[in-house]
């Protein structure tokens, strides 16, 4: 599928429930998720048969998010499914973790081919803080077993929060090894942290300045969002995502469908497509409003504009 600016458009972030087992402050209301607005979330069937049409005009990259994929019935199922789709060369996942040790193996077999890991600090308080009550046992046992199993290479994503996590880049950057990347991602203005105050959000590019020495400086495999750099001891990458400060619209691939069924063009504006009604029509139907959707992505986003009205979606609503 190409869109209006010659893009290809390949990739589907597949959000498939808002709920999730954390509650981290960034991402999801203090209270929770609103039951009403969980109501309208598509069965397993459903994505299947969406992701099915997608793949014949061209995805060939999927990724499954949430809130947290792991926590939805029928999760393993659904990777199963789209794995077997012709044209299917890269099935992901986004997780907080809690449950991988769960179902590491259980993915693995169902043909997931790999795992990212959100861990936003490496201390036990501090990520009971930030996840409201989470237990970073669960991640770092989920982690060990992604290895185990062979979901390699695991990519972790640490949004960095000036003040709570930039003390600890250094220790995060010790991590990353052979079969693991680390990558740091700017905090956006989105849903809970619109109203955040300015001094919690730190640029890459600070970070970077700071760290020069820790890595060799030819820039490494600049394809997509994350920019990366080779640890000087060789050992591993770390990438830095910079959605504000560095946009890459102009080679975005992707596009997000949530888990009530809305096509989302770009992750910054609240523009949606409602794709259940095409769950009642043929595939040629359902082909040819997907064209047509996809054909208005938009150019780029404005975050850095003057006039720019934060989106009001919370990130537990579109999976990042
Ligand atoms: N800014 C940056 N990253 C965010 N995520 C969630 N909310 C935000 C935000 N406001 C991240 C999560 C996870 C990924 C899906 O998106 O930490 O790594
Ligand atoms: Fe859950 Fe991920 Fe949101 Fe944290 S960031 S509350 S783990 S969906």
């Amino acid at each position: 599928m190409i869109d209006q600016f010659k893009r290809s458009i390949h990739y589907l972030r597949l959000s498939v429930t808002d709920l999730c087992n954390l509650k981290c402050q960034y991402c999801m209301p203090e209270g929770g998720v609103d039951k009403k607005a969980h109501q309208d979330i598509l069965r397993i069937e459903d994505y299947l048969r969406l992701v099915e049409e997608m793949t014949s005009l061209g995805v060939d990259k999927v990724r499954l998010t949430g809130g947290e994929p792991l926590v939805r019935k029928g999760i393993v199922d659904l990777v199963e499914g789209i794995a077997k789709l012709e044209g299917i060369k890269d099935l992901a996942i986004t997780t907080n973790g809690v449950l991988l040790k769960k179902y590491a193996e259980e993915l693995k077999n169902a043909g997931l081919t790999r795992v990212n890991v959100s861990i936003d600090t490496l201390d036990p308080d501090k990520y009971r803080e930030i996840t409201r009550g989470g237990n970073i046992e669960d991640v770092l046992g989920g982690i060990e077993e992604a290895r185990r199993v062979g979901l390699l290479p695991i990519k972790l994503n640490v949004v960095l929060i000036n003040g709570f996590n930039t003390d600890e880049v250094e220790d995060f950057i010790r991590l990353a090894d052979e079969d693991m990347d680390v990558r740091f991602i700017e905090l956006m203005p989105i849903g809970q942290v619109a109203n955040w105050s300015k001094d919690k959000f730190i640029s890459n590019e600070k970070l970077l300045e700071k760290h020069r020495d820790w890595f060799v400086m030819e820039d490494g495999e600049q394809y997509g969002p994350a920019k990366y750099y080779q640890k000087k001891d060789g050992k591993g990458r770390v990438g830095f995502i910079n959605p504000i400060s560095n946009h890459f619209c102009s080679t975005c691939n992707r596009v997000r469908m949530t888990a009530d069924g809305k096509l989302k063009l770009c992750l910054h504006t609240n523009e949606e497509y409602d794709l259940k009604p095409l769950l009642e029509e043929d595939s040629d139907t359902i082909r040819k409003t997907l064209q047509e959707y996809i054909a208005k992505k938009p150019e780029r986003h404005h975050m850095n504009d003057q006039e720019f009205q934060p989106i009001v979606r919370d990130m537990n609503r579109i999976g990042g």
